[in-house]
């Protein structure tokens, strides 16, 4: 039993709902707590509830969609719909902006959400999640796509629930990130890390290497002197994870510091990015940096963009700030033809493999 810790109800209410707008943000973030739960239960049951494996249909990013995908979305729209704190949703797994009409009725947000992160990962009962961001919507009228297209910076709230042995729900309103345990039994979150802080350092980095060859030179030099460890230029030794689930992927990087990147690769030179900016590069990017970290595409910071496409793609690079601002440096010294890319002793002029 938790009693006398502090809900969500309880935070939200402390320190969201002081003003007007502040009491409708609040009651839209409990009906996102009320969707996630919904969702936890679903993914929780695994295959006994009916809902793992692969549709046959295929979204607008051209990924087939897992059940799971669907069902999750379904949440998200009607609490959204049913809310009456909305005007609009826009979703990964929907190729347009979907606003709200009558009988239901038009709030004062907009709502972006990932219903479904790490999707590739349900199967395996390896932990995905949901993302979410919420913008103003338009003082009046039925909000069009270009409303949607507003820069990370003018997020009003963003968050994303992990699932995974515990359900998390970690949120931010711009003071700070706080973290939140389901209680499942209960059906409360509990604020288990208020105001979590990503270490400025580590030594660890994420980042899917079977696309090594299609990356730009900062990010090889990176991770060469990464890999190159204790008797490499950073002169101390590296270690690696890769989830495929930038959920736990960023969740890690809250609780113990870390790296995450999704850079910029020419495997498909149509993409600049895999990671889409409104749903999955800019709340994650508002969580870490109210967290203390960075989230940078390498040349711009991610909560700067100004959007061009609901479903528009970004190299993402975030996590601890020393870190994060070294990659930066990397890329600027690119772009200006003073990078000294790591050569591996292995492969210099006295190294075993010289040519
Ligand atoms: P989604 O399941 O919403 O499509 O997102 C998956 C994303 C992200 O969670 C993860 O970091 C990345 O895709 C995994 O990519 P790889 O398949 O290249 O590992
Ligand atoms: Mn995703
Ligand atoms: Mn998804």
């Amino acid at each position: 039993m938790h009693l006398g810790r502090k809900t969500l109800s309880k935070f939200l209410i402390e320190n969201v709902s002081g003003s007007q707008d502040g009491a409708a943000l609040a009651a839209l973030l409990v009906d996102v707590a009320a969707a996630i739960k919904a969702i936890a239960a679903l993914s929780g049951k695994g295959a006994l509830g009916g809902a793992t494996g692969s549709l046959e249909t295929v979204n607008v990013q051209g990924e087939t969609q897992k059940r799971l995908d669907v069902l999750s979305n379904t949440a998200f729209v009607n609490t959204f719909e049913r809310g009456g704190l909305v005007a609009g949703v826009a979703s990964e797994e929907m190729d347009d902006p979907f606003p709200i009409k009558p009988p239901h009725t038009r709030g004062p947000f907009l709502a972006i959400f990932d219903p479904l992160d790490g999707s590739s990962n349900i199967d395996s009962n390896v932990s995905v999640g949901s993302i979410f961001s919420i913008l103003n919507a338009p003082e009046s009228g039925e909000p069009q796509t270009a409303d949607y297209l507003q820069p990370g910076l003018n997020q009003v709230a963003a968050g994303y629930a992990l699932y995974g042995p515990a359900t998390l729900l970690v949120l931010t309103v711009g003071k700070g990130t706080h973290v939140f345990t389901l209680d499942r039994e209960v059906g409360n979150f509990i604020l288990t890390s208020p105001n979590i802080q990503i270490p400025a350092d580590t030594s660890e980095f994420a980042i899917n290497t079977s696309n090594e060859r299609f990356w730009e030179p900062p990010i090889t030099r990176y991770v060469n002197e990464c890999k190159a460890g204790k008797t490499g230029p950073r002169e101390r030794d590296f270690n690696m994870r890769w989830i495929a689930s930038m959920v736990a992927e960023v969740h890690r990087i809250l609780m113990r510091g870390g790296i995450f990147m999704y850079p910029r690769d020419t495997k498909d030179v149509t993409k600049p990015g895999r990671l889409r900016l409104m749903y999955e590069a800019n709340p994650m990017g508002f969580i870490v940096e109210q967290a203390g970290g960075r989230a940078s595409t390498g040349r711009e910071r991610i909560m700067e963009i100004v959007p061009s496409e609901i479903h528009q793609r970004v190299p993402v690079i975030l996590g601890s700030r020393n870190e994060v601002d070294r990659l930066v440096r990397y890329h600027h010294e690119c772009d200006a033809g003073t990078d000294t890319p790591y050569e591996s002793p292995l492969f210099n002029e006295r190294g075993l493999y010289r040519s």
